[in-house]
């Protein structure tokens, strides 16, 4: 009887502590998908326009996002705006907080997904190129999150969704200004979790594995972690559906798929210095 009680506890204790809210946010309120024109953050702009949700998507490329407000506003009865910013660059957190503000933006939820991870890594990046995937990855994310806030708070309850990655649970030698940022990420997740909770903000962290958004990742996928790699990947609409999903119960740690799943809880099981003896391992084998 103990041991069921005992079961019962552990097992339940963090669903409830992590679970605040339940509710599907009421149409008439928007979404702000940061690098929602393609890829995980088109799937993830399209699972919130599937609840009412309005958006306003974010990116550098007008033709892709004229594109993605045209194929949303086809196919759900929801207003798509779209800006076309680069994220990386100091001034675009302030303006896009501007703009909302100025249009009185009821923001529901805000999801920071836009991210480069690519090839080349430290060693080989040139110093522009590694300010880059820092501001990109990591300052943007933290930027947005920060003068978005007060829309956020004005329409409590409310979300952030922060989009890290696999990546991010351990060190990678091949890829460690990548995984370095994604770290950032999720430990910046984490924490405001906790700052925000009393605010009736959830704060999420997405973290897949391999997700085909292009040639190079199947490509680098089969290359580097082979059939394991293959068989963790998740397609791109399944990562935007279970993300929002699991966003909206107020999860803190998403990782989609069965195989990811289980891969992420090795890696954070393990002690850094193993992980990171095997990434470099596996890295070296394969190049
Ligand atoms: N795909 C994977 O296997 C995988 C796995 C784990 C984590 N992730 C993470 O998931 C996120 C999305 O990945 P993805 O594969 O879906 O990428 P993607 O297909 O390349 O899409 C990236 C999106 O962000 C926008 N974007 C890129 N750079 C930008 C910038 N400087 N300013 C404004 N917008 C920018 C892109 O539009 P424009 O190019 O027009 O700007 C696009 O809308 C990234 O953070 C990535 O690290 C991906």
């Amino acid at each position: 009887m103990v041991k069921i009680l005992f079961f019962i506890f552990v097992f339940t204790l963090p669903a409830a502590v992590f679970s605040q809210h339940h509710q599907e946010p009421e149409s008439g309120y928007y979404a702000l998908v940061a690098g929602g024109s393609k890829g995980i953050g088109y799937a993830i702009a399209e699972a919130l326009a599937r609840r009412d949700l309005n958006l306003i998507l974010i990116a550098r490329n007008t033709d892709t996002l004229l594109a993605a407000k045209n194929r949303l506003e086809s196919l759900y009865p929801i207003k798509v705006e779209t800006l076309s910013y680069d994220l990386s660059r100091e001034e675009s957190a302030t303006e896009i907080a501007r703009w909302c503000t100025e249009r009185n933006i009821k923001l529901k939820m805000l999801c920071n997904v836009a991210g480069l991870g690519g090839a080349e890594d430290y060693l080989s990046l040139s110093l522009d190129s590694l300010r880059y995937m820092v501001r990109l990855n990591v300052e943007s994310c933290m930027a947005l999150s920060l003068t978005l806030l007060p829309l956020l708070e004005k329409h409590a309850p409310s979300y952030i969704l922060n989009v890290a990655s696999m990546a991010g649970f351990a060190p990678i030698p091949e890829k460690n200004l990548y995984s370095a940022t994604k770290s950032a990420v999720i430990f910046f997740s984490y924490s405001l979790y906790y700052q925000l909770k009393e605010k009736n903000i959830s704060v999420s962290c997405l973290n897949p594995g391999p997700v085909f958004t292009k040639p190079s990742i199947v490509k680098e996928t089969r290359q580097k972690l082979g059939w394991i790699g293959m068989k963790m990947a998740v397609a791109p609409n399944k990562v935007g559906e279970i993300a929002v999903q699991q966003t909206l119960n107020g999860k803190l740690i998403i990782v989609p798929g069965t195989g990811a799943k289980l891969m992420s809880i090795a890696l954070r099981a393990l002690p850094r210095r193993v992980a990171v003896m095997i990434y470099n391992r596996v890295g070296k084998k394969k190049s």
